[in-house]
């Protein structure tokens, strides 16, 4: 996610508005950049890379002498990561400058329009696109020039704004994106984000949906989307600084799960058009997806669980060939690579070394590599032929969670293209796995709801020794993502097992009250895997059950049961994860570890 920061007031604006982008670096971002009003113009500074750069290249703010300003810190969207693309952005006249969180679906028609009428365009953003609207607009009145665009873009977006022809205010605009308004004796401020100005100030104003403010040195007041003026309650921020880089959340990783809804939103929904499946990044034709004659995935960790689901649901959903493969073992195994296969690398970070070994083993082998990646600008979307982002914002709790759901999501929109194109599904079959897709990030919203009842579950489970995790078909793989996130981050020794398999061996170790966390919802193996339940109860198991709505007959032999929303087979690890993720995180929280930071591991494995 972009980050902003604004400042008015008696002190000098840039070095505040450093020190506020420095607070907000757990969002991640590529770029950043500064605006100042010196009294005569306004003066921009942007730079590639760490903030640090833009620190020292402006001596901390103070080449860029002013009282107004905004800044930015720019998570790459529309036009790679660079100079030119990154805040602020401004009109060509230079009079008006802006800065941006999230996506205006809608800037290439408003850009064309604006280039039938004469505008010119630096950069391939849709920032820049408000700029220039704004100056098409200008009536000298801001407000009245702020409201008329607003109408007219579509998307989730929050702006700061700056005119040097009226340089007594910075305006703010929030549809989506969050923005607060802060208030103290030195000034005013704008943030995405608490502890960009907790600093200065603990009374800040939280921006309703199509709500604009109007900061002054000494007031701020806000509007709605039709400019008419409206009243708002401050807040007291009781956070600590480090709490509130979490948004008031414990640790970052259940804010992470918090933010699932959205990661999995911000994935699909602009991949999904007139429910037809559109993926930009896909630089296929169709002739050439219908001549691919099998797909390899590769990753490693929870990457590589997600390329497990992906398997079942290319396999049944498009009868595609796919063959699923530990990164560290596919790079030493002389992979059999035809050129016309696809290979599909799937990493969070982007940056993991086997995982970027076995593009370049498939590149030598001479196959196209799709990545399905989340940091923009890393070493594996550099050198990948194409890449599909999820959109899930930087992660920064080492367990993955927000990003794993995003992997599923850019998955399923593969598999359902795939499938179409492929003839393998209908028209009307598309449609109706397009409104499942819809309904996730709700129904992954619904399943939040039910986190202190699992939490409650979680604490009996503190001391366990021993966990195992079973499940068939998707849900083998949805049990052995909800293996790793309780084992790494609780320190709990826990295995997946295809639940058939346990009779082969493993189930010698079920003992009295050993927790066995049974996953059905696979419909046409519910009967199969109830036998297996019955057998681990044989021998003393404690069994929770994770299943569909409605499979009551579950509570027979289940001891716990967690119910998850109905939605198509192919989608349910989307929505079985989410209790086992909480399941997971609360052990560690009761366990007193830190969630956040597990012994021995790190958020990305840049060795092999
Ligand atoms: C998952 O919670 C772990 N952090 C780890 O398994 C991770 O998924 C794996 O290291 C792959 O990382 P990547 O997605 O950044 O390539």
């Amino acid at each position: 996610m972009c980050g902003i920061v604004g400042f008015i007031g008696k002190e000098q604006a840039a070095p505040i508005i450093l020190e506020g982008l420095a607070k907000l670096e757990y969002r991640g971002y590529d770029s950043a950049g500064v605006a100042v009003y010196d009294g005569e113009s306004i003066k921009v500074e942007k730079a590639m890379g760490r903030l640090k750069v833009l620190e020292e290249m402006t001596h901390y703010g103070s080449t860029l002498p002013g009282t107004i300003g905004i800044g930015h810190t720019r998570w790459a969207t529309h036009g790679q990561p660079s100079n030119i693309n990154a805040h602020p952005h401004l009109n060509a006249k230079g009079t008006i400058s802006v800065v941006h969180n999230g996506i205006i679906e809608n800037y290439l028609q408003l850009k064309n329009r604006l280039i039938r009428h004469g505008y010119e365009f630096q950069s391939e953003t849709d920032t820049e696109v408000v700029a220039q609207m704004l100056d098409y607009y200008y009536s000298g009145d801001p407000l009245e020039d702020i409201v008329k665009v607003l109408h007219r873009i579509e998307g989730s977006f929050s702006l700061g704004i700056i005119f040097s022809e009226q340089p007594d205010a910075i305006y703010a605009v929030r549809k989506s994106s969050p923005l607060i308004v802060g208030k103290s004796a030195e000034g005013s401020f704008i943030a995405s984000d608490v502890p960009a100005i907790l600093k200065y100030t603990r009374k800040v104003y939280y921006l309703g949906e199509n709500e604009v403010a109007k900061l002054t040195c000494d007031d701020v007041t806000f509007y709605d989307a039709d400019g008419e003026q409206i009243e708002k309650e401050p807040v007291e921020i009781k956070w600590d600084a480090e709490a509130a880089e979490k948004g008031g959340y414990e640790h970052f990783m259940l804010k992470e799960i918090y933010e699932e809804p959205k990661a999995v939103r911000e994935t699909l929904m602009p991949r999904i058009k007139d429910d037809r499946i559109e993926i930009e990044e896909l630089k296929l034709t169709d002739e050439e997806i219908r001549k691919i004659p099998k797909i390899h995935i590769v990753a490693c960790g929870s990457a590589y669980h997600t390329g497990v689901t992906a398997k079942y649901v290319f396999e049944g959903m498009g009868r595609i060939p796919v063959d699923v493969d530990i990164a560290s073992e596919f790079r030493y195994r002389d992979p059999l690579l035809s050129e016309e296969d696809l290979v599909i690398v799937i990493s969070q970070s982007g940056e993991t070394a086997d995982t970027l070994e076995a593009l370049r083993i498939a590149h030598k082998k001479g196959c196209k590599v799709l990545g399905i990646i989340n940091v923009l600008g890393s070493s594996i979307s550099r050198e990948a032929d194409m890449v599909m982002y999820t959109w899930a914002g930087p992660e920064i709790s080492v367990a993955t969670t927000k990003a794993y759901s995003a992997q599923l999501a850019a998955l399923y929109l593969l598999a359902l293209k795939f499938s179409y194109v492929k003839g393998a599904i209908s028209d009307q079959e598309l449609a109706a796995y397009i409104d499942d897709l819809k309904r996730l990030p709700d129904q992954i919203e619904l399943l939040l709801g039910g986190k202190e009842r699992i939490q409650r579950f979680a604490n009996r489970y503190v001391a366990a020794k021993d966990v195992f995790f079973i499940g068939r078909g998707i849900d083998y793989a949805i049990s052995l993502e909800g293996s790793l996130k309780l084992k790494e981050i609780s320190y709990v020794h826990s295995e997946a097992y295809a639940a058939g398999e346990l009779k082969h061996g493993t189930i010698s170790l079920i003992e009295e009250g050993t927790l066995v966390a049974a996953v059905l919802t696979q419909k046409d193996l519910y009967q199969k895997t109830m036998s297996n339940i019955v057998e681990v109860k044989a021998r003393g198991a404690f069994v929770l059950a994770v299943t569909n709505e409605g499979n009551t007959e579950i509570e027979k032999n289940a001891d716990y049961v967690i119910y998850i929303p109905e939605t198509n087979k192919y989608f349910a690890n989307s929505l079985a994860i989410i209790p086992l993720q909480l399941f997971g995180y609360y052990v560690s929280v009761g366990k007193g570890y830190d969630v956040d930071h597990p012994r021995n591991l790190a958020k990305s494995v840049t060795v092999e």
